[in-house]
């Protein structure tokens, strides 16, 4: 059974909200006719779906079957499928895939050296990967209490997201793949909306979960109330990483 942070509709809402990043990752990643490219962790496929536009032909994978079920009820070109797997076991034939797309789903996974072996695998050399994810140490509440800060953010990063602290890793390990990284961007984003940013990121379930642990005090409770009802702002990155298999 597969443990759910999000369904369809907060994936279908982060489409909007990340579609700066989402455009420059597609132009990047250029996909063209006669690529074979594969979107491995597609959610709702909507990402799949842009880069199928190019005339690539398109493999979405997702190990949630709710996922693939969703992204195949989807209007679809022929150059496009959407399969139910694992990301560290594919069944696609080894030196099969040119380009490899991945966003927001490394932060999910419990083991990036079997997932980057297996697309070291997949790959032909030369061929490319694209890693774009949240980077949820990066968090900044611009509150004066840094401690208070620091035990919200490891929250998110260590616990409620418990892998998610590794993206910051995939620069140090891609190389032991056999992969160079070409590039590595930072994207900013900016939340001053609290509803939102709680809708994000679960905020509130996240503090209060604090307190029950004894982690956050009632003095600090106090504190982030009064700085969720003030001027309230939350900045994180998103990163992306462009690799090519050497
Ligand atoms: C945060 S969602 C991102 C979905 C999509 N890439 C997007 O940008 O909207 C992460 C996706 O990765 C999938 N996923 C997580 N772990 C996976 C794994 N080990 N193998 C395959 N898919 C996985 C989840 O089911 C989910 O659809």
């Amino acid at each position: 059974m597969i443990k759910k942070l999000y369904d369809s509709s907060y994936l279908d809402t982060l489409q909007v909200y990340f579609d700066r990043t989402k455009q420059h990752s597609y132009k990047l990643l250029d996909p063209r006719p006669g690529d074979v490219l594969v979107d491995i962790g597609c959610g709702n496929g909507d990402d799949a779906l842009v880069l199928a536009q190019s005339g690539a032909t398109v493999i979405g994978v997702d190990h949630d079957p709710l996922y693939v079920a969703i992204a195949n009820a989807k209007d679809k070109p022929e150059n496009i499928s959407f399969i139910c797997s694992e990301a560290h076991d594919l069944p696609l034939e080894s030196g099969s895939v040119d380009k490899v797309h991945f966003e927001r789903v490394f932060q999910h996974l419990p083991d990036h050296p079997a997932v980057m072996k297996e697309v070291a695998r997949i790959l032909k050399p030369g061929g490319q990967v694209q890693i774009t994810d949240s980077d949820f140490l990066s968090i900044s509440f611009f509150i004066e209490d840094k401690e208070l800060e620091r035990k919200v953010v490891d929250a998110i990063a260590f616990t409620m997201v418990p892998n998610a602290y590794k993206v910051r890793q995939i620069p140090y390990l891609l190389p032991g793949f056999g992969f160079k990284v070409l590039s590595f961007e930072v994207h900013n984003y900016l939340m001053d909306d609290y509803a939102f940013a709680d809708y994000v990121i679960r905020i509130d379930g996240i503090v209060k979960g604090l307190v029950e642990k004894g982690i956050v005090s009632a003095k600090e409770f106090e504190t982030w109330e009064k700085h969720k009802a003030g001027h309230f702002k939350m900045s994180f990155n998103v990163l992306i990483y462009n690799v090519v298999k050497e």
